[in-house]
Order: C-alpha cells, then structure tokens, then sequence
C-alpha cells in the first residue's frame, strides 16, 4: 500500500524495535528540554527501565509556552463546547498559558511545590485542563478522579496519593440533573484519614458550594490576586501524574506517568497514529478523569499544537443524537476519538442518521475507537454513515497511548473487522502461551509486551512497588502482562479476545468486579456474591451480581436486591451502572475453592459453555440457569 510519506508501517515498526534508543531519541528532537538526557533508555534497573535519565523539561511549557515562543500564541488551543449549559468559549495558546500560569501562582502561593501531589475533582470545565497544566507548570503531581466516582473512592484516593490540596467545583451536570460535587467532596475528606492543606473551589452558576472557612478557597477569588508562575524544570523521570484505575480488589491501582517519556511518546502519536498536523482540531470525547482524557484531551494535542475540545455532553440527548456532528462541523474537528459505546448509543436513536444531514462533517477525515473492542455492526454503521476510515485501537491507562492501532500518520492499512489493527511502533506484542512460550499464529494466549515497554507508559504504580511487579511484570518474565487474551493472526494483526482477569468494560468505563463484590459483601443479608458483567447492547457490558443469602434470612429479595443496588452507587459511584443483583442458593466454585464467573457470565450471555472439570456441584450450575432465567437471561431465549 503506497503511503503519504513513502515509509511503510513495516520499515517504520522493525526500526523502531531494533533500535529503540535510536528511534524514540530521534522522537525527542520534538520536545524542548531544559538539560539534555544522560541516558535514552536506562537499563541499570531492569525489569524497571528509564526513559532519558538526567534529562529535564517542562512538560507545561511543551504544552503552551513552546507554541507561544515560536510565533503561534494566536492559534486556538482548547475549545471548551459544554452541550448541557449551552456555553462555547476558545482560548488561544497565549491564553491559556496566562490562566495556567495565574493558577500555578495560585498553587504556589499557597505552598505547592515540586513533587507535591494535588487531587484534581473536576467536571469537564476548562478549568480542570488548567489545573492539570498548572500542575505540571509547578512539578506538582495531579491525580484527576473522575466526577462519576462516589465519595468513598476520592477517600480511597486521597489516602493514597496524599494530596497537600484538592481542586474542585460546585457541580457537574448530567443530562436532567446537577451533580452537586462539594457534599460529595466533604465526605470523602471526613472519610479519609489523610486531609489536605485547602481545597480550591470552582463555583458554577448551576450550584452554589458552602465554604469551609480556612479550608476552602473561591477559585475566582485567588486567580484575581495571583501572581502568574514560571515553569520550573522537572527531571524527565520525575512523576507527572498519578491516575488510579481498577484492579482486581477495592484498592484502585495508582498508575504513574513520568515527564520525558510522556511528552516525547505522545507528541509523536499525533502525527503518526492519528495523521494531525499542528492547527488541526483533534476532539477526544471522553472525559478528563480517565487515560484517554488525560492522554488526548489535554497533553498530546497540545504537545503538538493542536485545537483541543472539551466537549461537556453526551453523544445523545445534549440535546439529540446529531450532538456530535454539530461540534465537529462547528470546530472542524479533523479526527475524532471516542469509544463505541458512544456510536452505539447515536446508531440507537438515529439509526438512518439522518441527523448527519443538518451538518457539514467534511472536516473529519478519521474516526478512532477505543476503551473496548469496536464491534463490527458499529464499524461499519460508522464507516457507512461518516464515509471516513474508521480505526479501533487498543490500549489501557497502565499505557497512556496504544499498543496496537491502524497508524495513519505513517501507513493507513487495510482495516479488519475485530482487530486494532498491527502492533504500534515501540510494542514489542506477543501472544504468550500458559509456559510463557510465543504462541503460533491465530492461537489465542496472553497478549504481552516483550520489555522494555516504551516510553510514555508506566513506571511503577504509585506506592505499591510489589503490586506493580506482582501484577505486571512477574508472570512472564521480561514481558509486560497485558491481562489482556488475544490472537496475532498471520498477518500481524492482533485481536483483543477478553480480560484474563475480573475487570470488567461498561460504556468503555473500565470497573473492578472484585471492588463491587467488596461492597456486596458488606450487606448484612448477604452470606457470599460474585458480579460478572453480562453483555450488553448499548455499554457492551454491565454487572451482574448473584447474592447468597444469610441462613434464616426471610427478607424480601426485591428489597435486598434494591439495598445492595444502593450501596454500589453510594460506595463506587453511579459510574458502575449497577443496576441488577439475583438471588441464588449457591454459587459455582471449583474444588479449590475458585469461584466460576467466567461460567455465570457465559450462561447469562447465552454462549456455550463446557461444564468446568473442576467444579464442586455441577448441579449448582442448572440452580443458576434458572435464576437467570427468572430475570429474562440469557436475552435471545
Ligand atoms: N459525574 C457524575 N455522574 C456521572 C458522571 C460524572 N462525571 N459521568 C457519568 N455519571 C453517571 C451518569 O449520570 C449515569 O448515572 P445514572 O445511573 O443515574 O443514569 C451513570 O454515571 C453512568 O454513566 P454513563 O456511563 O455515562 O452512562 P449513561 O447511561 O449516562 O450514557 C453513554 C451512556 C453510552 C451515552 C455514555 O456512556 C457515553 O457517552 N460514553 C462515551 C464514551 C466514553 O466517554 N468513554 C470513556 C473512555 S474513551
Ligand atoms: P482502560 O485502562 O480503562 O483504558 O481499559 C483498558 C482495557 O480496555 C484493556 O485492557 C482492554 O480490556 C479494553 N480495551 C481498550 N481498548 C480496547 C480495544 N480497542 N479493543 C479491545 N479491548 C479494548
């Protein structure tokens, strides 16, 4: 296939692997460094390896100051197109280097400095990317918890992370509702055993936030008198931000994300993944508390001087299904992310699309997917509608950026219905067998990547050194477990099959089983419980909860079954989407004791199943077809 710069995904992706030093230290030509790196890639550590040791550079400044230095301060930087207030408004480069500077002075003011770790509890207001970037300005390490979390998450994050201070606002806004973020904001603190030195509070017109005296401080009242601050050089190891996300317990895993590695990886995935030239809008729908929002909302596009959007809506009912194609012909947007769900949930309203018809769509050249697998109903109804190449990816927040992608930027190959496409450059993937051995084509293993893992990912997580090896890097040694089970198929293309662990993927949201079973637990009527996520057509999954009851309990189920729905939204956020939990008598183990889910899951889901050789009680499993039957599963039935 003949390429917009004559190089071909295969040239490119074999240099990259041979020689890695070679390849990402040309990459970090790119970036402005204060002092150069000693080393490309420090090894003295393995299997923990160092991006560009020794070097320094302002991860803020690559984002604003560098554009404005070179003559582009005018060029618009973020494009904030809040759906649910009906409110746009643009800052160029020079202006938003002015707010994040004034807020970085607000920060430092109050004894940020850094190292110092800030909570950023926000909802999609320009003012979350500018305390994120004000973060970085400083050295400061932000921690970004998504607005869908309940307050007993932020708590567990705060004791993590121990922030010396919190940013938040008023509210968010859901279609319908205010979301008031402040009471949810007390609690966790009072719940936390770690409290922070001040919080700073945006107060939106929607909801008014009462104040702690002495505690909490009026985000327009400091920006006022604050004096705007410089960037201060970090060393490229040095952490960035940490993002928690689920692992297979209640205990969020606090990915790490470094300076050096993260600014050259990202900077170079604009061009080459995504095929954006600077000035181009690049629009991630998705939210700044999760990876993709972190990654392709706020840093890559304006590494490499692109229009960013924050778009605050959902892809239906802000205010119809044609919600995002009036912000792409509004804002030009050459390249759209999203995940499937949010196609679904647009091809479910408009299934003609007719909605199309009312904009002018031209600018938008690619379609990229990711946060699940891009089912091929969804590929082609976008292919079909949006006449534009439609590209899954896949990747994890542990990554910050995709292991595997159609690159466009570099050689936009055929696409394949299921697949992400070819390992990107720097992913060194391979299907691994249950003895760690390379899998032959088309045979289904862990997908994992040899190390070292490239720059831009994870060096640890934050803490929890032996959790990190434990979890990652221990199974396989001198692999990168993915969790992820998959095939590379003949001709390289890779195929993301299922999580090998209890995590679960709802609406592109990524939600720990075992954390919900946690909750579950703490019932008083509730003896033992498993959650399985079962499919779903519009989130692709949600949970399930199965509930052994206590002995002697007479209680109603329904009134049980609604207690522990309550107790999910109240301990992990209305983000689960726990809507559903059935009564059964027992639950499928094997004889270790392991508890069968993956069974549960199939039986629900309709697939075939093959009766675990392992099992305790096969007849458990007929008791459990039965309870499912009783709420209409598997649905085909
Ligand atoms: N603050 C407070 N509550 C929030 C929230 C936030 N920032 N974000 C979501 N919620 C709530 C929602 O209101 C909803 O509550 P409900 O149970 O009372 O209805 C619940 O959390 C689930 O939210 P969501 O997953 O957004 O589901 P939805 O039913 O509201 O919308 C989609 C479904 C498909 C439209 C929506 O998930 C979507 O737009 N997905 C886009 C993809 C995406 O952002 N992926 C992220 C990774 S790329
Ligand atoms: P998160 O860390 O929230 O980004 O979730 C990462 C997980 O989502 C991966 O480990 C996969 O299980 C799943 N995932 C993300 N993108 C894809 C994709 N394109 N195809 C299949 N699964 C995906």
């Amino acid at each position: 296939m003949s390429t917009k710069s004559g190089t071909s995904h295969s040239t490119v992706f074999a240099t990259s692997l041979a020689d890695a030093e070679r390849f990402w230290s040309e990459a970090a030509r790119d970036i402005h460094w204060t002092r150069p790196w000693d080393r490309v890639l420090d090894d003295s550590d393995a299997p923990y390896y160092r991006w560009f040791t020794g070097g320094e550079l302002n991860t803020c400044y690559n984002a604003l100051d560098l554009h404005v230095d070179e003559g582009n301060g005018d060029r618009t930087a973020l494009i904030y197109d809040s759906a649910v207030t009906e409110f746009r408004q643009s800052f160029s480069f020079s202006e938003l280097r002015d707010a994040v500077a004034r807020f970085a002075g607000v920060l430092a003011a109050r004894g940020i400095s850094k190292g110092d770790r800030v909570i950023v509890y926000m909802p999609m207001v320009p003012e979350a990317v500018i305390a994120m970037l004000a973060c970085a300005r400083l050295g400061a390490v932000h921690s970004v918890v998504f607005g869908g979390f309940a307050a007993n998450e932020l708590a567990v994050r705060l004791d993590d992370a121990t922030p010396k201070a919190i940013v938040s606002a008023s509210c968010g806004i859901e279609p319908g509702r205010v979301v008031e973020y402040k009471p949810l904001l007390d609690e966790a603190i009072s719940l936390a055993g770690h409290k922070p030195d001040f919080c700073i509070v945006l107060q939106r017109p929607q909801a008014q936030a009462s104040m702690t005296s002495g505690r909490d401080f009026d985000w327009h009242d400091e920006t006022a008198k604050a004096v705007p601050h410089e960037c201060v050089p970090v060393l490229a190891t040095d952490p960035l931000y940490i993002l928690y996300t689920s692992g297979t317990t209640g205990q969020p895993k606090g990915v790490v994300r470094d300076n050096g590695g993260h600014a050259v990886a990202l900077k170079w995935t604009m061009k080459n993944i995504y095929g954006v030239d600077p000035g181009e809008t690049f629009w991630a729908a998705s939210d700044v508390g999760w990876v993709v929002g972190h990654s392709y909302i706020v840093y890559a596009p304006l590494f490499a001087g692109n229009a960013t959007v924050l778009y605050e809506g959902k892809p239906v009912g802000t205010p119809d299904p044609g919600a995002f194609w009036r912000v792409i012909s509004e804002n030009q947007v050459s390249v759209l992310f999203t995940a499937p769900t949010a196609f679904r949930a647009i091809k479910k309203e408009d299934p003609s699309a007719e909605h199309i018809g009312r904009y002018d769509i031209s600018p938008l050249r690619y379609l990229f997917l990711a946060g699940e697998r891009t089912d091929p109903d969804t590929l082609h109804w976008a292919e079909d509608k949006l006449n534009v190449p439609v590209i899954d990816h896949w990747w994890q927040t542990e990554t910050g950026w995709s292991i595997a992608a159609n690159c466009v930027g570099i050689e936009l190959l055929p696409v394949k219905e299921g697949s992400p496409s070819l390992p990107v450059p720097g992913w060194d993937l391979k299907v691994l067998n249950e003895a760690g051995k390379p899998a032959p084509a088309g045979e289904i293993g862990t997908l994992a990547v040899k190390l070292p893992l490239p720059p831009g990912t994870f060096p640890t997580l934050w803490n929890a050194r032996q959790r990190h090896f434990d979890s990652y890097l221990s199974i396989f040694p001198g692999y990168y477990n993915t969790s992820d089970a998959g095939i590379i198929d003949a001709d390289g293309y890779v195929y993301v099959m299922s999580r090998t662990d209890d995590i679960i993927n709802v609406a592109g949201h990524r939600l720990s089983t075992g954390a919900m079973e946690e909750v579950l637990a703490d019932h008083p009527d509730v003896a033992e419980c498993a959650v399985t996520g079962v499919a779903d057509d519009l989130k692709g999954q949600v949970p399930l909860g199965f509930l052994v009851l206590s002995a002697g309990c007479d209680r109603p189920a329904d009134e049980i079954c609604a207690e522990v729905v309550t107790m999910v939204r109240e301990r992990i956020g209305p983000v689960a989407a726990f809507k559903q939990a059935l009564i059964v008598k027992r639950l499928p183990k094997t004889r270790s004791g392991k508890m069968l889910r993956g069974t549960m899951r199939a039986i629900a889901d309709g697939e075939e199943w093959k009766m675990p050789a392992t099992i305790d009680d096969p007849a458990i499993l007929d008791e459990i077809t039965d309870a499912l039957a009783g709420v209409g599963l598997p649905r085909s039935r």
